[in-house]
């Protein structure tokens, strides 16, 4: 029989005697509001409703400012001296070409396998051992550039379709819906999508860039850094949540029904996806400029029925969750926008990580700036030390 018993308050019982005492725990469950470091990328004002990219309010950039400005502006700190950006532009558009070995592992995986779990091994095979620790430039355009261009390659063989080469005359937003699609897309779609990268492009320390710092902190390469950021990503609580947020919808059918399907998915305790940040105690930014972006790419019909699940789920969080300072996070207006921009819904987190690999290079070369090893502590409160194996040990 076990021998030992816990009080729940912090006493460990014996034999009905009290054995050891548990201090209160030191824990920060979920580092809610633990500071980690310091960073000059992205600053997110959770009470104020805030995101600037190195100074700049990100509802000022976007939409309008082109995505290669707005990695120029994360990778150096400052704007480019015009529109888009000519070093971006030249530095993604060299870059683009893939390594054959990773196009060949692209090629090599299963159809059926899910764009994200797809593109979770291409990246890692982008990482051939040559470029280790420290990240640079180079090596952070090759990993922005290649991850769009990998992961349309996969998903037209998916479809038993020819990959379409990639263009360097195409912006980088329209190259990639070029290469899913072998269509120039309209300027509306492109629009759409170029305004999404750029709003997701960088989110302070989020749990797929914290991921990535950690893994840069133990001088481990830029590559598979991205990778462990990407498995972070993909989440429900985190990047994994906008498909969610369609499947949402269309369970919902109509804004008829909205209030009654929401009310029985919280009387079950379930999440609304969409809506909740760790965060945000306010509106999300990036949510408030893709409500209006989704007001004018989005199918009328749509529109209408997401607004009126918006407008009846957070009444109902704030019956159900009174303290909890719920509000619409970035996706789900971006799962209206990419809709409208033709995605598919398994391409949603896969295109999100196409947005956030810029702050990923950022943060990566931010870390191995200043590097210290990220390693926390963990409180232990398992059994007290000094127990004995049960039976006699052969120590010959
Ligand atoms: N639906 C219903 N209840 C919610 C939701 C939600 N979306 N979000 C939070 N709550 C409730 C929790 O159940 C909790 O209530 P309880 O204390 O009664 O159990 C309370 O609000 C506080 O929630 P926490 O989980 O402590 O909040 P946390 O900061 O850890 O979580 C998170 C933030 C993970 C985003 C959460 O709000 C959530 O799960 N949202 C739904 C998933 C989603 O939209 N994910 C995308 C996030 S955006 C991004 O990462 C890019």
């Amino acid at each position: 029989m076990w021998p030992l018993s816990f009080s729940g308050q912090g006493e460990i019982y014996h034999e009905g005697r009290v054995r050891a005492v548990v201090p209160p725990s030191r824990a920060s469950k979920g580092l809610e509001d633990v500071v980690i470091g310091e960073t000059r990328i992205s600053y997110v004002g959770g009470a104020t409703g805030e995101l600037d990219y190195r100074g700049f309010d990100v509802r000022t950039l976007v939409p309008g400012v082109p995505y290669e400005s707005i990695v120029h502006l994360l990778l150096w700190g400052e704007p480019p001296s015009e529109d888009p950006s000519p070093e971006v532009v030249r530095a993604l558009g060299e870059a683009r070409a893939p390594p054959a070995t990773a196009e060949r592992v692209a090629d090599a995986l299963p159809r059926e396998t899910p764009p994200l779990e797809a593109l979770r091994t291409i990246l890692s095979s982008l990482g051939d051992g040559r470029a280790e620790y420290p990240p640079d430039l180079p090596q952070g355009f090759a990993l922005i550039a290649r991850t769009p261009v990998l992961l349309a390659r996969f998903v037209r063989r998916s479809h038993g379709l020819a990959p379409v080469p990639p263009r360097t005359d195409l912006s980088h937003a329209a190259n990639y819906l070029w290469m899913l699609t072998g269509e120039e897309p309209s300027a509306e779609r492109m629009r759409a999508l170029e305004g999404y990268l750029g709003l997701l492009a960088d989110h302070g320390m989020n749990a797929s860039t914290f991921a990535l710092r950690v893994a840069i902190s133990t001088q481990s390469d830029l590559v598979s850094a991205a990778t462990a950021a990407l498995a972070t990503l993909k989440g429900p609580l985190h990047g994994g949540a906008p498909s969610r947020v369609s499947d949402m919808l269309d369970a919902i059918g109509s804004p008829e029904t909205a209030e009654a399907w929401i009310a029985e998915r919280l009387a079950r305790h379930e999440r609304l996806f969409g809506f909740g940040h760790r965060a945000y105690k306010t509106e999300d930014p990036r949510g408030v400029v893709l409500h209006r972006m989704a007001r004018s790419v989005a199918d009328p019909e749509r529109f209408r029925l997401a607004e009126e699940v918006e407008k009846v789920a957070l009444e109902a969080l704030r019956r159900a969750r009174p303290g909890a300072r719920l509000y619409t996070n970035v996706e789900f207006y971006s799962a209206v926008v990419l809709e409208a921009v033709g995605l598919p819904r398994t391409l949603f987190t896969p295109t999100f990580a196409v947005a956030r690999t810029v702050g990923w290079v950022a943060h990566a070369l931010e870390q191995a700036s200043d590097n210290r090893l990220l390693r926390p502590e963990v409180e232990y409160v398992g059994p007290p030390s000094g127990r004995t194996w049960p039976r006699p040990v052969d120590r010959v």
